[in-house]
C-alpha cells in the first residue's frame, strides 16, 4: 500500500491534495450554514436557487407518497415508471427536440452517449477544455480523439480536413465551459460540421435553464434551430434537482436505449427526483424573473471584481473564474475567504491546466445585494493580503 501513501504525499507537496472539509448543514442557498456559521456561498451550480424551491420539495414529497422511494430496476427491466416517460416528454418539449432520454447523471449521459455513438473506426474532435465526463466518454469509446485548442476553429477545420479515413466524425463541445465560463463557437462548429459531414454534440450542462430567453440553453441564446445532433444536459445545476439527459431525434433515443451501457445497466432514477425535475422545468420555462435576477447579480459582481483588479479570465457567463495561478495560493485564498464568511472553492489541476489554478465564483439568482457587497469587501481584503490585486 506504499504507493497510496506516496501518491497522497505527492499531492500534498504540490498543493493538489483534495479533502471533504466543508459540510453544508442545512439546505442549499445564497447563504448556507457551515460549522454553525452563516456563510455566503459562491461555489454552487444551483444558479437559480431551485435546489430548495418549495415547489420542487413538494413535488418530491408527493411523488414519494404516490410512487414510493425507489424504482426497483433498470428502465429496460421493470424500472420504467410513468414519471420517467413524462419527464422525457417535458425535456424534449423544453429543448425543442423530437425526443429525450434520461441518464442517471450528466456524467453518465456523456459516458453512455459518446461510447455508444462512437467506436474504433470513428474520430472525435473535442475541445481541450471540455468537461472530464466528455474526456472519459471519448476514452471509453475507443475512437481516435483529436483535442483541438480551446475554441480554435482553424485547427478544428485542419483536423476535419484530414479525417477522410474515418467512418464517422463527431465534434463535441461544452456549450458554456464549466471552469472558464466562456461560450463555445457553436455556430462556427455547426458550419464546419456541415462542410465535413460531421455530427455535433453539445453539452449544455451549465447553460440549461440559464441561457436563452426561455432558458433553453446556448442554442436558444445563439438563435440556432438546427445543426446540433445531440444535446446533453443535467438537472443538477440550474434546475436544482438531479439526473442527466440526451436530447435529439427519435432514432437517437431508440439507439441509446439499445446501445448505451450507462443507460441499460443501471437502476433508473427514483420518483422523487423525477418529480422535482418535472417541477423544475415548469419553473424554468416561466422563469424570466429568476433569470433577470441572476444576470443582474452576475453583472454586479463581475463589475465589482474587475474594478478591484481581479482577472476574471474572459468569462461570458454566470461562471466567473478569478485567476490565481499558483496551487497553494489558490487553497490559501479559499481558506482565507471562508474564515471571513465567504465560501468559494479553489479549482486546481487536473480540473484546470497546470499554472491556471483559480477560484470559481458563481453568483446566483437568490443572492441578495448585501451578500454580494459583503463578499466583494472580503475579496478585496483577501486579494490585497495575498498580493493578487
Ligand atoms: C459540462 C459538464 N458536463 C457534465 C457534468 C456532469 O453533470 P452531473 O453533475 O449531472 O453528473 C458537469 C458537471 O458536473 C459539467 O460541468
Amino acid at each position: 500500500m506504499n504507493f497510496i501513501h506516496d501518491e497522497l504525499e505527492r499531492l500534498k507537496s504540490e498543493g493538489l491534495y483534495r479533502e471533504l472539509r466543508v459540510i453544508i448543514e442545512g439546505e442549499q442557498g445564497g447563504v448556507v450554514k457551515i460549522g454553525g456559521r452563516e456563510i455566503i456561498l459562491l461555489s454552487s451550480n444551483n444558479y437559480l436557487g431551485l435546489a430548495s424551491h418549495p415547489e420542487l420539495k413538494r413535488a418530491a414529497i408527493l411523488a414519494i407518497e404516490r410512487y414510493g422511494c425507489g424504482s426497483g430496476a433498470s428502465r429496460l427491466i421493470s424500472g420504467n415508471m410513468e414519471l420517467h416517460e413524462r419527464l422525457e416528454e417535458d425535456i424534449a418539449s423544453f429543448k425543442k427536440t423530437e425526443s429525450a432520454l434520461l441518464f442517471n447523471s450528466g456524467y453518465t449521459a456523456n459516458l453512455g452517449v459518446i461510447s455508444s455513438i462512437c467506436g474504433k473506426e470513428d474520430v472525435i474532435f473535442s475541445d481541450k477544455l471540455n468537461h472530464a465526463s466528455i474526456v472519459d466518454g471519448c476514452l471509453l469509446s475507443g475512437a481516435e480523439v483529436k483535442r483541438y485548442p480551446h475554441k480554435d476553429m482553424d485547427i478544428l477545420e485542419k483536423f476535419l480536413k484530414n479525417s477522410s479515413g474515418f467512418k464517422k466524425r463527431v465534434i463535441i463541445t461544452d456549450g458554456v465551459f464549466s471552469m472558464d465560463g466562456d461560450i463555445a463557437p457553436i455556430r462556427e462548429i455547426v458550419h464546419l460540421a456541415k462542410m465535413y459531414s460531421a455530427m455535433v454534440m453539445v453539452d449544455d450542462a451549465h447553460a440549461t435553464g440559464v441561457f436563452g430567453k426561455n432558458g433553453r440553453g446556448t442554442t436558444e441564446h445563439l438563435g440556432l434551430d438546427n445543426g446540433i445532433d445531440i444535446i446533453i444536459g443535467t438537472f443538477s445545476k440550474a434546475l436544482g434537482s438531479f439526473g442527466g439527459f440526451a436530447a435529439g431525434v427519435k432514432e437517437i433515443r431508440e439507439f441509446l436505449i439499445n446501445r448505451a451501457r450507462g443507460f441499460i445497466y443501471t437502476t433508473s432514477l427514483p420518483p422523487s427526483v423525477l418529480a422535482s425535475s418535472i417541477a423544475a422545468i415548469k419553473i424554468v420555462e416561466n422563469g424570466h424573473g429568476l433569470r433577470d435576477s441572476l444576470w443582474k447579480n452576475v453583472g454586479y459582481f463581475k463589475e465589482g471584481l474587475k474594478n478591484m483588479g481581479f482577472d476574471i479570465m474572459g468569462s461570458e457567463s454566470h461562471i466567473i473564474p478569478v485567476f490565481v495561478g499558483d496551487n497553494h495560493k489558490t487553497v490559501e485564498m479559499s481558506q482565507m475567504l471562508l474564515r471571513e464568511g465567504v465560501f468559494v472553492q479553489g479549482i486546481r489541476p487536473p480540473t484546470v491546466p497546470p499554472g491556471k489554478s483559480r477560484l470559481r465564483v458563481t453568483v446566483t439568482a437568490v443572492h441578495r445585494m448585501e451578500d454580494m457587497d459583503r463578499a466583494l469587501e472580503v475579496f478585496h481584503k483577501v486579494g490585497k493580503k495575498l498580493g493578487i490585486i
